[in-house]
């Protein structure tokens, strides 16, 4: 039996990725070879590649003039290359959480002077999502990081900025139509919403690339370099991209990020409408700034002691992967597009029974 999986990455994928991912592991389309035994060079492999940049343009109506990259490195690696491409006087940054913090650091490299934070939440733990800044027009870029997967807050409004718009939408890419034209870069792990870990996706607007600081960069951290080979200027991770494709096929047959978007909605809804009419259970974020994607949750602290039981208590129920990060504490349900409502559904009635017995 399949597990209530609530991993927040790796995690659960639809049964489709991993069926059809498992068949070309061992034939890719009666070939006689596997994914991962074809070259990379082949048409059987372009066309998979071919394939996935095509669905990521479809599903998220990406405008003309901007490419889709399938890269190594995970998302750690993009908080490396933005500043090493496009920091030259000042690199703006929205401080949301652990990760923002970890992209903030790498751009410091090239001095703390040429690093603005513009805003943060630190001051409360980074337990919501700080407005009323204003970008300044002679940044060389803006850096956001749209779902906080640590914390549990998301920026669902696709902002305007005067300058370069960078944004991390690692762990809630593809829940929800994003107006691409308002971003100069998005990027992202793909190890959430697009299938397994190991491979990073970019969608980088061509125009950025003449934005790219006169400096000697390294072959494969050059952006350029990757629009120019099409991702391919080494071997790509073949396997990774081609389960990605299929989670791609996988949402847009159950009707794109639309229907991703309301189904979203509907876990969110119904986890948070637990815990808001809980005596045991509350929510650590606030509300309005409550991210869809990852659900952070701890016991009210009369229950405190009780929470190590609950963990027990729900992996008999074949529900996992809900113990909270150790900055915050309590639960973390990471509901991405392929946990499923009945998911959702298992792990409310797991917190409700819990609650008859111990409040
Ligand atoms: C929002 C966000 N950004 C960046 C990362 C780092 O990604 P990677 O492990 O692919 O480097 C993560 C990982 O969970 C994340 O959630």
């Amino acid at each position: 039996m399949r597990k209530h999986i609530f991993n927040a990455g790796p995690c659960k994928l639809s049964d489709a990725t991993l069926e059809n991912t498992s068949k070309a592991v061992l034939d890719l389309n009666g070939i006689g070879q596997s994914i991962m035994e074809v070259s990379h060079r082949s048409k059987d492999f372009q066309a998979v590649i071919d394939d996935a940049v095509d669905l990521f343009k479809e599903l998220l109506k990406i405008p003309e003039g901007y490419s889709v990259l399938f890269l190594g490195g995970g998302a750690s690696t993009q908080f490396a290359m933005i500043p090493y491409n496009f920091l030259n006087k000042k690199g703006v940054y929205l401080d949301t959480g652990t990760w923002s913090t970890k992209a903030i650091k790498e751009a410091q490299i090239w001095g703390d002077e040429k690093v603005e934070v513009i805003a943060s939440s630190k001051d409360k733990n980074f337990m919501y999502i700080p407005k009323g800044y204003t970008v300044p027009a002679d940044a060389d870029y803006f850096h956001i990081t749209t779902n906080n997967t640590i914390k549990g807050t998301e920026i669902r409004e696709d902002y305007t900025s005067p300058v370069p718009f960078l944004a991390d939408m690692s762990s809630d890419i593809m829940s929800r139509p994003v107006d691409v034209a308002k971003y100069d870069m998005i990027y992202g792990g793909c190890q959430k919403n697009l299938g397994p870990a190991g491979v990073t996706f970019v969608i980088i607007k061509d125009e950025l690339l003449n934005k790219v600081v006169d400096r000697p960069i390294p072959t494969m951290l050059k952006y350029k370099t990757q629009v120019d080979k099409g991702s391919m200027f080494n071997t790509p991770p073949c396997i990774n991209i081609f389960a990605v494709r299929e989670t791609l096929k996988w949402v847009k047959s159950l009707g794109g990020v639309e229907e991703m978007d309301k189904r979203a909605q509907q876990k969110a809804d119904l986890l948070y409408g637990a815990m808001d009419n809980s005596k045991m259970f509350k929510g650590t974020v606030a509300k309005e700034d409550r991210s869809r994607m990852n659900i952070c949750f701890v016991m009210n602290d009369e229950y405190k002691e009780k929470e190590t039981e609950f963990i027990s208590f729900a992996a008999q129920k074949n529900i996992i992967g809900i113990k909270g990060h150790r900055s915050v504490g309590g639960f973390r349900a990471s509901c991405y597009n392929a946990v499923t409502l009945e998911d959702v559904q298992a792990l409310v009635d797991a917190m409700n029974e819990f609650e008859k017995l111990n409040a």
